[in-house]
């Protein structure tokens, strides 16, 4: 992406600066769609100032000392946001409230990230009263702004469990890191146009129900419907047994899976044992249907999640024949792998395969998947018979280059260009 299109961030801050780094980090990458023109603090000794010099990114201090009142001093910070031609407003620790002007002027172009599940503990020293509360679950929260503190349309929420006898220290430290994950997330959205308010609700484009937005990233995986103009992933279900049992029972696509689910009976069982694993959290089965018709085209999952790794693994995939050879494949990968990398924080995803089969084969190194090795009588397959699995992986690195060659082949670049017009 150019940067003409990228969406221009203005960060308000006034101390430690670490959600304006986890966006520094994020604009770092080139495909990433916005970048940071300026950094405002109303404290002059704030060390994000720091960092946003460490980073190249210019910097302004408007300290709220020098003005009489709120009103002229919101003014001045806004004229500074305009001379930067910034067109986001991201709060990140500003420690100010706002005039009602200054969020009428930045009207769903101004957002915050707070530290808990609002509209729970709105304000200040949000942990120690998750802990007072007793709350069992805890965590941050990307809305837009509204004149009420801490008010206005949810993006995004990240939930974080509280242990028994967490410390406020320990329960901050855990948010923070979600935070890092959950703000650059957001704004991603917005810059890509795919966030629209409704009745003061935030409705994202290609992303279904609310998983996603109550992102658990330490914990299990959560089901979500994936989509774009090409697929749609939904979660498999026990009633798209038939619907996949009609693909590999007559055509044998599954041949040369671990089970080649001959019969309607296998198909059954191997769907019950899916939605077992996705009951445990570590996997996500899907169903793929064809966008244009809504038809059950085939299946694919993110499966054997390992959260303290943050690896997943891309695989159980087969396709109806008329679905093989068109865009369905590379468009769901793209949102797996987008899913991965971008909602769960994957450093890794790792795909396997039978090292017999050269079309998966071909077709996992087409995506840019890095051929890691062979592991030898690897996996015993239904038939008894032992197989050999050739191992791929993608790391968090490889994904941008990974993605734009998807989008090549998807014509997604051009796409997004004309949308960010
Ligand atoms: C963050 O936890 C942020 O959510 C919170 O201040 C901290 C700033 O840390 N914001 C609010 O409480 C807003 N009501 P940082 O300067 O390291 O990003």
């Amino acid at each position: 992406m150019g940067s003409q299109q990228r969406l221009k961030l203005g960060v308000l801050i006034s101390g430690r600066g670490s959600n304006l780094q986890a966006l520094i980090d994020a604009c770092a990458d080139p495909a990433y769609p916005a970048e940071i023109v300026l950094v405002l603090s109303n404290k002059a000794g704030a060390q994000g100032l720091l960092r946003a010099k460490e980073a190249g990114i210019a910097t302004a201090i408007v300290s709220h000392r020098d003005f009489a009142t709120r009103e002229s001093f919101d003014a001045s910070v806004t004229a500074k946001l305009r001379d930067a031609n910034v067109e986001l407003v991201c709060l990140a620790g500003f420690m100010r409230v706002l005039t009602p002007s200054f969020v009428d002027a930045w009207r769903d172009r101004l957002i915050n990230i707070h530290p808990s599940l609002l509209p729970a503990f709105p304000g200040v020293d949000t942990h120690a009263r998750a802990l007072q509360a007793g709350v069992r679950m805890h965590g941050c929260t990307v809305h837009y702004v509204r004149n009420d503190v801490d008010s206005g349309p949810i993006i995004v929420q990240a939930a974080v469990p509280v242990a028994s006898g967490d410390s406020e220290d320990a329960l901050a430290e855990r948010v923070l890191a979600a935070e890092h994950r959950t703000y650059p997330l957001a704004v991603r959205w917005i810059a890509e146009r795919r966030t629209r308010i409704i009745d003061e609700r935030v409705v994202i484009d290609g992303v279904d129900g609310v998983a996603p937005s109550i992102l658990s990233p330490d914990q299990a995986l959560l089901p979500t419907v994936l989509a774009d103009r090409h697929v749609r992933l939904v979660p498999m279900e026990l009633s798209h047994a038939d619907a996949l049992a009609d693909i590999t029972v007559a055509s044998g696509v599954a041949k040369l899976m671990t089970d080649p689910l001959s019969t309607r009976e296998s198909v059954h069982r191997w769907v019950r044992a899916a939605l077992n694993l996705r009951a445990g959290g570590t996997s996500l089965p899907f169903v793929v249907l064809d966008a244009a018709t809504g038809a059950v085209v085939g299946t694919t999952r993110l499966g054997n999640w390992s959260a303290g790794d943050r690896r997943i693994e891309i695989g159980w995939t087969f396709y109806a024949p008329n679905a093989q050879g068109t865009s369905i494949n590379p468009a769901a990968k793209r949102l797996l792998l987008e899913h991965a990398f971008e909602t769960l924080g994957c450093v890794r995803v790792e795909l396997k395969t039978d090292a017999r089969n050269a079309r998966s084969r071909a077709a996992i190194a087409k995506l840019g998947a890095t051929e890691e090795g062979i592991l030898r009588r690897h996996t015993r397959l239904a038939d008894g018979t032992w197989r050999d699995t050739v191992y791929f992986g993608i790391t968090d690195a490889e994904w941008p280059a990974v993605r734009a060659r998807l989008d090549e082949r998807l014509g997604l670049g051009s796409d997004r260009q004309r949308r960010a017009r």
